[in-house]
Formats: C-alpha cells, structure tokens, sequence
C-alpha cells in the first residue's frame, strides 16, 4: 500500500477501505507518513467527503487508538451528552444536577475552550476550588454518590484524533461533516456510557450554518453510534445567537446557577429542559414527557439546586456559589457598554464574532497554550428581533487589564445588524430532533 495511491483514490472521487484509512491514520500516528501526504489525503476528503462506511471506519480506527472510560462501577444509567459547539453554551452545568434529579447519572468527561467556543470545563474551575482533574476511583466514587462528575479529558483518549484534528485546524480542513462526525464519535464512544445525546448547532456561531448540513451531520453521527451497537438522539438547535445572556467563564456559571433556581433566561432554561428530557427518555427511567413535567417541579421545590450544591462540594467547589454566586464569582468590575449606532431592530447577529469578542478580552484562547481570565466576557442585552434605541446598550463588556477591548469591541460592531424594520425568518426553537 502506498499513501500517494490512497490520496489518488480518494481526490478521483473513490471510496478508502477500511484497511486504507488504517494505513493512513496509523502510519501518520507512528510518524511513518509525512504530514504532507495525510494534509494532502485530508484535503481530498474535504472535497471529494466520505461515506457513511467510510465514516464509521474512520471512527473506529480513531477510537482504537486510545483508550475507553469503563462506566460499569458506577450504579445507574449512565447517559452523555455532547454539543457540536457554540457561544454561550454552558448547558453542562445545569443539565448535570437536572437530569440527576430525575434519577440518572452524569459521568462526563468535557474540554476546554478554544476559538469562539468556550469549554466547560474551564467553566467550572470558574467556582474556587472545582477540581476537575480527577483521580479514576475519585471519579467513580463522586458519580455514585453525587450522582454527577465532570472531569477534563486526561485519559488516553482518541489520540489520533487529537493529531489528525491539529493538522485539519492548520489546512482548512475541519469544517468536512464526515470528519466532524467521525471525530466527535471516536471521542464520544470512548466513554462508555448507555446513551448519548447529541446536541447539534446550527447558524452563525456553529461549525454546520445550513440546516441541512446539521441535519446531515446528525444522520451521520446516529449511524456511526448505531453501528457501534450505542443508544444516541440528536437534536437540532439554535446557534444564530448566544445561548442566554452570558459568555464569559464566571458569567456562565452565574447564568447556570440562575437557571437551576428558575431565574434563567428563557431560552436557555427550555434548551435545557429539552435536552434533559431527551436524556431521561433514553435512559429508560423516565418517559420524555415525565421528565419535562417532573423537571419543572425539581427546578421549583429546589431539588436541582440542592443536587447541583452536593456536586461542587463533592468536586472540591464552594457550594456557596448556588445561593450567593454574587460573594463567591470572580466577576471583572470594570465595565465598558456596546451601544448601538442607531435605532432599529436586531436583524441579524454575527454569533461566531461575538464569541471571538469575548475571546479577545480574555475570555477563550486562540491557541491551546494561552492562558485565560475567568472573570471578564460578556452580558448580551439585546438579541435578534429586539427593538434598539440609538445610543442604548446591546452587551456590556466585563473586561480586564488583559483585555483587547478596541478588538472586541470592532468585532461586536461587525456582529450586530441593526435594521429600520424587523425582519426576522430565524427559529429559536428546537429545530428538529
Ligand atoms: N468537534 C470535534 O471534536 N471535532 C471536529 O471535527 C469538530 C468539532
């Protein structure tokens, strides 16, 4: 086998055997094929994509070249979760001490934020003292008697992926769905869980921005997870502008932590009360319909925030931060507001911009090395089909010393369409699942 027929094959418009992509995947990991030919292999994937066969071999292979999280010491269904990406998702945090109060277990391994996108897992080390570098029987131990745990990725995990996920960021080549779905599922079947639920985003602030591209990308996930004999639901929803009102680390956590007691923004908390119940239905315990019901009285009577309370102490946390975030969030005092220009409607937001604005103070990292501040980002005031005053505030801006707030503040600019009349065709719903 030689790498140059295998990229001949595929830039032709073929299809890779199983054994081809193997040779390709293995010999780039064991340094046996130059960075030049997999670039080259990748980018005929890019126009040439792949199929659903080729996809789930792709998958695997990855899969196998790591490690895989046995969950069977922890009692209970256990069911992940996993969103494509997007500005303002903190859904994790609240969804965790949600669907535990219905009876199921959270064991999760999540990431950190890179780009436009934030990670949760720097969003929990937003509360002093949340570990989330975890011992295994640590882990296993908190998921029994908490119910949830949420850990950084340390383990072995798909680290082929890992390499071959660096090389498409620096040759243009991640936005391919048979890619995205094969990455996403080698790391998402590593754990071993009894179902996953698969949060697609769309629009401006998500890698897919066309429906049908979602729709696409969750197809191929479902059959990659099908033929691994995995229980998995996808969701389409809405990613053409923040989800909630927050981005920012410690921002987040608040918002998570309001949601939680029932002071959520609206979007957010349905998102999540969707997404949970999804959960519950493919655990089995609880019917889709159940959940939703029961869901809304344990925000009510306080169970889910009393759940989400055990959870940081048992990783470590100030559990204060449920009842007084305000004392125990580091929040940036110094606050600079984004007004509008002029009166109209918010016709269209740039979602991708703003999370490259809260990126720029301090927020996210543009590479995977740089360091980030947990106390600035931003507060969005207005978002699409609301009505604007000249000169009145859209977000304001928690920033720091560190802050890049004339970048930021262009790149909100660029963000926001401010229109004389509304005009609006986007869904804010749950599109399809
Ligand atoms: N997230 C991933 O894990 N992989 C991709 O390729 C894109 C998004």
């Amino acid at each position: 086998m030689r790498p140059y027929d295998i990229i001949k094959k595929k830039r032709d418009g073929g299809v890779n055997t199983k054994e081809e992509i193997e040779y390709m995947i293995n010999g780039y990991l064991n340094e046996e094929i130059p960075d030049y030919q997999v670039a080259a292999w990748l980018m005929a994937i890019f126009f040439r994509h792949m199929q659903e066969e080729e996809s789930y071999n792709l998958a695997e292979i990855m899969l196998k070249s790591g490690d895989t999280i046995d969950l069977s010491e922890i009692k209970g269904k256990k069911i992940d979760k996993h969103s494509t990406g997007g500005v303002g998702d903190k859904t994790t945090i609240a969804i965790a001490p949600m669907v535990a109060s219905l009876g199921l277990k959270v064991a999760k391994l999540s990431g950190r934020s890179l780009g436009h996108t934030g990670g949760t897992i720097d969003k929990l080390e937003a509360i002093p003292g949340f570990k989330t570098d975890l011992q295994v029987k640590d882990f296993y131990r908190i998921a029994n008697e908490v119910g949830i745990v949420v850990a950084g990725q340390t383990a072995n995990i798909a680290p082929a992926d890992k390499k071959i996920y660096a090389l498409r960021d620096a040759t243009a080549t991640v936005e391919e769905l048979s890619l995205i779905a094969s990455s996403i599922m080698s790391k998402k079947l590593a754990v071993l869980s009894d179902g996953i639920v698969l949060d697609v985003k769309v629009g401006s602030g998500a890698f897919m921005k066309d429906i049908d591209e979602a729709k696409e990308l969750a197809v191929i996930m479902l059959a990659i997870a099908k033929r691994h004999k995995r229980s998995a639901k996808a969701l389409i929803t809405n990613m053409n502008q923040p989800l909630g009102e927050t981005v920012g680390n410690s921002l987040e956590v608040l918002e998570a932590v309001n949601t939680v007691k029932g002071n959520g923004p609206k979007d957010f908390t349905k998102l999540c009360i969707e997404i949970s119940s999804h959960m519950a239905d493919l655990s089995g315990i609880i019917s889709y319909q159940e959940a939703k019901k029961k869901l809304v009285e344990n925000i009510k009577n306080g169970v889910v925030s009393r759940k989400m309370k055990e959870w940081i102490k048992a990783q470590g946390g100030n559990e204060e931060v449920v009842d007084h975030p305000s004392n125990v969030l580091n929040i940036s005092k110094e606050i600079i507001d984004f007004k509008a220009d002029r009166a109209g409607y918010i016709t269209y937001i740039d979602t991708e911009k703003v999370g490259m604005a809260s990126m720029y103070l301090g927020a996210g990292r543009q590479k995977k090395e740089d360091s980030i501040d947990l106390s600035v980002g931003l507060k969005i005031l207005k978002k699409l089909g609301d009505k604007v005053q000249d000169g009145e505030t859209i977000a304001r801006l928690f920033v720091s010393e560190n802050s890049n707030v004339e970048f930021a503040l262009d790149l909100l600019r660029q963000a926001y369409s401010i229109q004389k009349e509304a005009s609006l065709n986007i869904c804010n719903d749950i599109i399809f699942d």
